[in-house]
């Protein structure tokens, strides 16, 4: 009896493992508020998303595409998210655009998180959602701590270049961390922009 339990249990642990659910579906789905996620896949071709307190969203883990380097559409990322760039680098992620009430309440939140001084662990994205806009911040090195200011004063330069509510995306100088708005699964997801994953 006693190792029947323990094969049921092995076959248990071995569907759920095996159980990988498609990211795309899984994004349409995720309900608002704030999560860390992978800069790609990890040694074992996984990819994780979790919310704030590290515990992975249910669907873990995903099947994922990764893609070759962005090119325009974003940073010039590379798979394993090492960047060297300078200067400051920007663009735009036309035509998408954020609603204002939804990423300026996404954005008070990451400006919230960030002031109450959390770091953005190494090599994750932090994101948060609020219907279908994000504001997002890609660190591309170590646990960085970072700035509420910093992100609306980069998403000012955003609007003045790009449009009042266009995507987009700034990276800084140091090539350490890029800060941005998007659109949930859009081009301007941080997913596409920072990252070399296609959901
Ligand atoms: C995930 O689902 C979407 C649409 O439902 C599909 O286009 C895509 O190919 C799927 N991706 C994987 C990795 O199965
Ligand atoms: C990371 O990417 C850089 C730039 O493409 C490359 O030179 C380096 O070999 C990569 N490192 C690993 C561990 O894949
Ligand atoms: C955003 O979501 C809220 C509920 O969280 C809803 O009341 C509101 O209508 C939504 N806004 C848009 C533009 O869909
Ligand atoms: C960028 O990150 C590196 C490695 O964590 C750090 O040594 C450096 O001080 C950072 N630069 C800036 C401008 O934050």
């Amino acid at each position: 009896m006693k190792s029947l339990i323990i094969a049921f249990v092995c076959f248990l642990g071995f569907s759920i493992a095996n159980a990988a659910t498609n990211l795309t579906q899984v994004m349409a789905t995720l309900p608002g508020g704030g999560y860390l996620m992978d800069m790609g896949v990890d040694e074992n071709g996984l990819f994780s998303i979790t919310d704030l307190k590290g515990n992975p969203i249910p669907g873990y883990p995903f099947t994922v595409n990764p893609i070759p380097a962005p090119t325009g559409a974003g940073p010039a990322g590379s798979s394993n998210g090492t960047l060297t760039k300078t200067p400051d680098l920007w663009g735009c992620n036309d035509p998408e655009e954020v609603n204002q009430a939804d990423w300026t309440w996404a954005g008070g939140e990451l400006s919230f998180w960030c002031y109450g001084s959390n770091m953005v662990p190494k090599k994750r994205i932090l994101y948060w959602i609020k219907n279908d806009s994000i504001a997002y911040i890609c660190n591309y090195v170590g646990a960085q701590n970072c700035l509420g200011t910093e992100y609306w004063s980069y998403m000012q330069d955003i609007a003045s270049w790009c449009g009042a509510n266009t995507c987009g995306w700034f990276l800084q100088g140091s090539g350490n961390k890029s800060y941005g708005r998007g659109i949930k699964g859009g081009l301007s997801d941080p997913l596409k922009v920072c990252s070399n994953i296609q959901n």
